[in-house]
């Protein structure tokens, strides 16, 4: 058999499904409501800083594990918003976004055969991250319409070889925010296997309607065993610069930056610098980052609605997930398809959130990260889908 082929490892999991669909938008002209970067502007100080660092020649590689003050600036953010102290020295590794954060992480502490608990839907990358990373994945299902776990069903994915969850909250696809007691239950069954929380927090500050952010770090016991993956993409509307990080336990700090260092060395370095002023922000443009996007979320919730979707309403992230089974549509690949080539409006099938494709195959996922305007047109294009049984 000829050598000429990928790995076995690269055939067990498909392209993007997100980023198909972003490549397919810009092919018909559609309005892009899947891939969840903003098209408004990055804070305008932050920009400013990058400038300047650029400017200023910091040109080089940083140290491989993340300039000091953007270090610094995690560190004690966290420490000032959760109580929990955290050493920059010992517990900070900066990558290139959470995306590499999640991979170095997932290398530095799996070995094949271990098991690894993922809830699904999930963030497309965990299903890749795990394969990559030799875990065998344990699939635990979050209930619609409010996307609840049953406490059973997780309790049986855990056992001698679980080595960590992984964990998103505020939760993308399906805007869940996990409450105190949830994360209670998941921390209680990490203590008793011993394993670890991987945490992808990278929508802590999008959250609305009163919920709170609670870091499982932050739950009794768990600061020793929670690795903590956050960044700047989602929070300073900067998806393109590929900034992240984790905090981890000093214990785990080592793998995961020698993976860092010989996967990537290191982050852009002129972008961390931005990154440490972007941390500094008052806490003022946290509140206001919230608050526009729930506006938003309220915005396209009302359009989806009068369009016929059924819709999850999201308390935090920035997506929203719907049924579409008004449409008829019992194939949502083909749905979403139809949706950017002939409506011109770009979504995410549901299957690409789950492992079992006929879970995700009557919704699909939208995403409000945008301008009034692009929703306002995204409303406008809609108005061609007319669900079953009601006459044209
Ligand atoms: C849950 C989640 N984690 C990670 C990422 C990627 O983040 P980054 O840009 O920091 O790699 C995304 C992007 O959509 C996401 O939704």
């Amino acid at each position: 058999m000829s050598k000429l082929t990928g790995s076995k490892k690269a055939t067990q999991f498909t392209e993007s499904v997100i980023r198909e669909m972003t490549r397919l938008n810009a092919l018909y002209g559609g309005v892009n409501l899947s891939q969840g970067f903003p098209d408004f502007p990055a804070p305008a100080e932050v920009k400013q800083a990058a400038c300047a660092a650029i400017e200023a020649d910091v040109n080089q590689y940083a140290v491989t594990w993340g300039a000091r003050p953007l270090r610094e600036a995690v560190a004690s953010g966290f420490s000032r918003r959760y109580g929990l102290p955290v050493s920059a020295d010992e517990q900070v590794t900066v990558c290139c976004g959470s995306t590499e954060a999640m991979m170095s992480t997932m290398m530095a502490i799996i070995d094949p055969g271990d098991e690894v608990v993922i809830f699904e839907p999930f963030y497309e990358n965990y299903g890749p991250d795990a394969i990559r990373s030799g875990a065998t994945p344990r699939y635990v299902t979050l209930h619609e319409p409010d996307w609840t776990f049953d406490p059973d069903e997780l309790t049986a994915a855990f056992n001698a070889k679980t080595k960590a969850v992984i964990l998103n909250t505020p939760n993308n696809p399906t805007g869940k925010v996990f409450t105190r007691d949830e994360l209670e239950t998941i921390a209680a069954l990490c203590r008793k296997w011993d394993a670890i929380a991987i945490s992808d927090e990278i929508y802590e500050h999008i959250i609305y309607d009163g919920h709170r952010h609670v870091p499982i770090a932050t739950i009794d016991g768990m600061a020793d065993r929670t690795v903590t993956i956050n960044g700047l993409s989602k929070t300073y509307s900067v998806t393109g610069w590929r900034v992240g990080w984790t905090i981890s336990p000093p214990s785990l700090t080592g793998a995961i930056r020698k993976v860092h260092d010989f996967l990537t060395v290191g982050a852009a370095a002129p972008l961390q610098e931005a990154g440490a002023v972007a941390l500094g922000l008052p806490d003022g443009y946290y509140l206001d980052l919230a608050a526009r996007y729930q506006r938003r979320r309220d915005m396209l919730l009302e359009i989806l609605e009068r369009h016929h979707f059924t819709c999850y309403k999201p308390y935090g992230a920035y997506y929203i997930m719907t049924d579409v089974r008004a449409f008829g549509c019992t194939n949502d690949v083909e749905f979403a398809r139809y949706l950017v080539k002939e409506v011109g409006v770009a979504t995410v099938p549901g299957s690409s959130f789950y492992k079992d494709p006929a879970r995700g195959r009557t919704k699909v996922r939208f995403c409000f990260c945008k301008r009034d305007e692009t929703l306002l047109e995204a409303d406008r294009r809609l108005e061609k889908l007319v669900p079953v049984g009601v006459p044209r």
